[in-house]
């Protein structure tokens, strides 16, 4: 027989500690009673652990929110539901901040224990993902996570492990925030230099000469403002790894003297006769094409490729949304870790609408999305904002994707989708007497997506009622009608 949960009762009234062990163990769990706070942490001191401790606020002696923070204090995994008397607000607020999963107001039905203890299962449920999650994940140092499932990513995963060895240069690629630096960082310690520094130098952050004395250093009196003498990034990266972020930023002559540096392994600081001698392994990563940045001019070819002995290409996150939610509870744990809340637990549409976002600003984006709703747990709020940012990049590109043949099934839903729109947005501004921020608060949407759909659906004040609209309506169905009939290259669309 499967071993039985347990749950813990404290109460100081017997006949609640009755009324609760009755309901309980109808359901099938074993259940300890305990009638004081005291004798609830001197069980947990013990060792023992139950799947879920319900605990009475009002207790002579210790009360529940006190015996709350100390059980807290000895464990915060515990699953810990508070009964109150009435609706105390602000002593629920107290025990929901202190760690307390949820609470139950006496008297209480029995419909609403079960919904607690639903929710204790989600969060268990949670928990065992996070920790496989963690298994998952390759973690190089303390504050380090790489996270990899997708076929593209596992392959990087592969190809850092060979390549960190190799005493060589590596050039990383890929839209902001897909995870260059995290790369830089696995290589480095991966790497035979590992015990040596890491020196990171974003190169788009200083201007010309700056950025040459950041890297190079300077002799005392070298210029104006140089009262001491200074070492350079690259001496102070000697035997280790320099991470040269957004090279792509670094100004054409200092590309050149970067390029002796690289050749020469050996270079004079600002306003020096004598040379220093440095043995660094360069990581260089950029978020521009490159290939275009040097037919530009902007980035010398040699210096290229120097530092392009092995590439890493990160795709965006829309190339691999596979990864989308194993990363969104990742950031969750990480989140709910940092600021000590418990991890709410993401509802299935909000997991669904994170998916199907494009996430132009990558992982990072999608870590401050999460990072927002761990603080605010407003899984509604998030849902909101994430179907508005997700309506605003359809807006735009749907008006020149012809759409092809086949999907006319999808083009006439879409088309009745359009022409229901467009009416509840006429109706109104028409209410609103064209008063687009009203109009925009009315429909839910925000003041730019309102912006986005009028000049979508050609609505402009000189139209200003609802016949207008229909007529615009019937425009761009007619519209879609006649693309249809168009053969065309297939539909870019944002996911
Ligand atoms: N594979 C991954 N697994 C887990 N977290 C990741 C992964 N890749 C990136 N991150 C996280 O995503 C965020 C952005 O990553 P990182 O700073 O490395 O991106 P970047 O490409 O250097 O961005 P930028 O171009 O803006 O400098 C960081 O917080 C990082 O920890
Ligand atoms: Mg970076």
């Amino acid at each position: 027989m499967a071993k039985q949960e347990k749950i813990m009762v404290v109460d100081d009234e017997p006949s609640i500690r009755k009324y609760l062990q009755t309901l309980l163990e109808v359901d099938g769990f074993q259940v300890e009673t305990q009638a004081s706070g005291k004798e609830a942490l001197a069980r947990i001191g013990e060792g023992e652990r139950p799947f879920l401790i319900i605990l009475d606020v009002l207790m002579p002696e210790m009360d529940g929110l006190e015996t709350l923070r100390q059980l807290m204090h000895m464990d915060r995994t515990l699953n810990v539901i508070m009964l109150s008397c009435s609706n105390e607000v602000t002593t629920v607020v107290e025990a929901i901040r202190l760690g307390a999963l949820d609470y139950l107001t006496k008297p209480f039905e029995k419909p609403e224990l079960d919904a607690a203890l639903l929710k204790c299962r989600q969060k268990q449920q949670l928990r065992t993902e996070n920790e496989t999650l963690r298994e998952h994940c390759e973690t190089v140092t303390e504050d380090i996570s790489f996270l990899a499932s997708s076929p593209q990513m596992l392959k990087i995963r592969q190809q850092v492990l060979q390549i960190a060895p190799v005493d060589v240069p590596v050039f990383i690629s890929g839209e902001s925030g897909v995870g260059k630096e995290v790369i830089a960082r696995m290589i480095h310690l991966r790497s035979l230099r590992r015990q040596q520094a890491f020196v990171k130098v974003n190169c788009a952050a200083l201007p010309g000469e700056l950025l040459e004395s950041e890297l190079f250093g300077y002799e005392q009196g070298a210029f104006t403002g140089a009262v001491r003498a200074k070492p350079g990034k690259f001496e102070l990266a000697n035997k280790g790894t320099i991470f040269l972020d957004e090279i792509a930023e670094m100004s054409t002559q200092l590309q050149a003297k970067l390029l002796h540096v690289l050749q020469d392994g050996q270079y004079s600081r600002l306003g020096a006769r004598s040379v220093v001698n440095v043995d660094v392994r360069v990581l260089a990563a950029t978020n521009v094409n490159v290939k275009d940045a040097m037919r530009t001019g902007r980035f010398r070819e040699d210096l290229y490729y120097r530092l392009n002995v092995l590439s890493i290409h990160i795709p965006p996150l829309r190339e691999r949304a596979s990864e989308i939610p194993i990363l969104f509870r990742h950031f969750l744990l990480k989140y709910s870790e940092k600021y000590q809340k418990f991890a709410p637990e993401p509802s299935r549409h909000l997991l669904d609408a994170a998916a199907r976002y494009s996430w132009p600003g990558n992982l990072r984006e999608l870590e401050n999305f999460v990072k927002r709703y761990v603080i605010l747990e407003d899984d509604e709020g998030s849902l909101r904002e994430l179907i508005e940012m997700t309506s605003q990049q359809r807006v735009a590109p749907r008006e020149e994707a012809p759409v092809a043949k086949e999907q006319s099934l999808k083009a006439l839903v879409r088309g009745l989708k359009d022409e229901a729109e467009m009416e509840a947005i006429a109706e109104a501004l028409d209410k609103t007497n064209w008063c687009r921020k009203d109009a925009a608060r009315m429909l839910g949407i925000s003041y730019k997506a309102l912006l986005y759909k009028m000049r979508q659906f050609n609505l402009d004040s000189g139209r200003s009622s609802r016949s207008a609209a229909a007529k615009a309506a019937k425009q761009a169905a007619e519209k879609a009608s006649a693309q249809e009939e168009t053969p065309s290259v297939p539909a870019v669309r944002a996911r």
